[in-house]
């Protein structure tokens, strides 16, 4: 809770807001915030610190604004993942996708502007909007959670957003977003004239990517869409798969004009030497780094299938299609319920999403056993 006295000016919009974040907990097991769960090599390790070291000396300077040399990382490390080439001037790197994302509504919302997503969705997306008194509208899901193509045409020809942001995979719900789907949304972004903005201008659509790494072998990534579109975006992350979380390096492929706009409303040297050493040391483990993630693809196929083989009052247990690295599953009368009790059981999981349903992000091998058999006896005492 936060403890805000009424003698300070705190923005009217603001009065009554909490922070947002997810509990930072104490447990054992913490499956809650779609973390990697496996900690950085040893290897990796030491080329941080020895990355670190090399910089430790010159932190009496500025670091390099345009941080090149980990755009030029950002380049080849996507070239490698996702095969499309891009030029270091299509690249931009933040603290964080958080903050990518910030940017890119501090360049693109504002007063008057609205931002489109598809709802449920990642719970940041309004907290930015409101951050930059940018409208948040959103249009709601199918039931099986894919996006509901048509009414998201219509809801776009009827706003005529400066933003359409849309998650591939989705978070909470894994849910990926089929490529042709993309394509027939910028063809249309590109028809619309974005409201209360000048002649000519249209709708920049943002793909999250932040979980793509954990797609489906043979999923085409949007990366692959941004030589023939200058209005789409894509922001990424080395939070989940690079298990970099702790580090804050998020990043931007769009083409050279988007990026030139998130240059305007950044700070001033926005990444620090430290943060930049290390995430370059990280992309020279790129495939240690990412061993894991077919692991953690696994993991989760056998999880959601195992979840669905469960029974709460004496139906089967719904799971979420998942090409990510966590799993939304349900749907129960009282998820909170469910959560307190495997809580009670050292697990921590979230309370997030649509109404019913409990979202579980993928651990080691124990971690997962432990949820296992804490979630069986949590369902065994319910049906008692
Ligand atoms: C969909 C989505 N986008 C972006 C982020 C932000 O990640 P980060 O700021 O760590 O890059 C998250 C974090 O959980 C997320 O779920």
């Amino acid at each position: 809770m936060t403890s805000i006295p009424a003698s300070l000016p705190l923005r009217n919009d603001l009065i009554g807001e909490e922070p947002y974040g997810a509990p930072q907990l104490d447990v054992p097991v913490c499956l809650n915030v779609n973390e990697n769960p496996y900690p950085l090599d040893e290897q990796v390790a030491d080329s941080i610190a020895r990355r670190v070291r090399e910089v430790a000396q010159t932190l009496n300077r500025y670091p390099d604004r345009e941080h090149v040399q980990l755009r030029q990382a950002f380049c080849d490390y996507l070239a490698h993942e996702s095969g499309t080439r891009l030029g270091v001037e299509q690249l931009w790197g933040a603290n964080g996708s958080n903050e990518i994302m910030l940017q890119i509504f501090q360049a693109f919302g504002g007063p008057g502007r609205t931002a489109l997503g598809c709802d449920p969705t990642y719970s940041m997306y309004p907290e930015y909007a409101r951050d930059t008194f940018t409208e948040w509208k959103v249009i709601h899901r199918r039931d099986d959670f894919t996006i509901d193509l048509d009414a998201t045409l219509e809801g776009i020809a009827d706003i005529r957003p400066s933003i359409v942001l849309l998650t591939s995979p989705n978070n909470p719900t894994g849910t990926n977003l089929p490529l042709e789907d993309v394509r027939t949304l910028l063809d249309a972004c590109g028809r619309i004239q974005v409201a209360g903005a000048a002649e000519g201008t249209h709708p920049v659509v943002v793909i999250d990517e932040a979980y793509v790494e954990f797609r489906n072998p043979g999923t085409p990534s949007a990366v692959s869409l941004i030589p023939a579109y200058r209005n789409l975006a894509v922001s990424r992350t080395m939070s989940k798969a690079f298990a970099f979380a702790g580090a804050r390096v998020g990043y931007l492929a769009a083409d050279r004009g988007i990026v030139d706009c998130l240059r305007i409303v950044r700070m001033p040297y926005h990444l620090s030497a430290i943060t930049q050493a290390s995430a370059l040391a990280a992309f020279e483990h790129t495939d240690l780094q990412l061993r894991r993630v077919a692991k953690l693809r696994e993991t989760r196929d056998e999880t959601a299938a195992w979840l669905k083989r469960q029974r709460y009052h004496g139906a089967s247990l719904q799971v979420a299609d998942s090409e990510s690295n966590f799993l939304l599953f349900g749907k129960f009368d009282d998820r909170q319920k469910v959560f307190d009790m495997l809580l009670d059981r050292g697990i921590l999981i979230r309370v997030v999403g649509p109404d019913h349903w409990l979202r579980v992000c993928m651990g080691t091998d124990e971690e997962m056993a432990a949820f296992r058999s804490a979630f069986t006896e949590v369902l065994s005492q319910i049906d008692d």
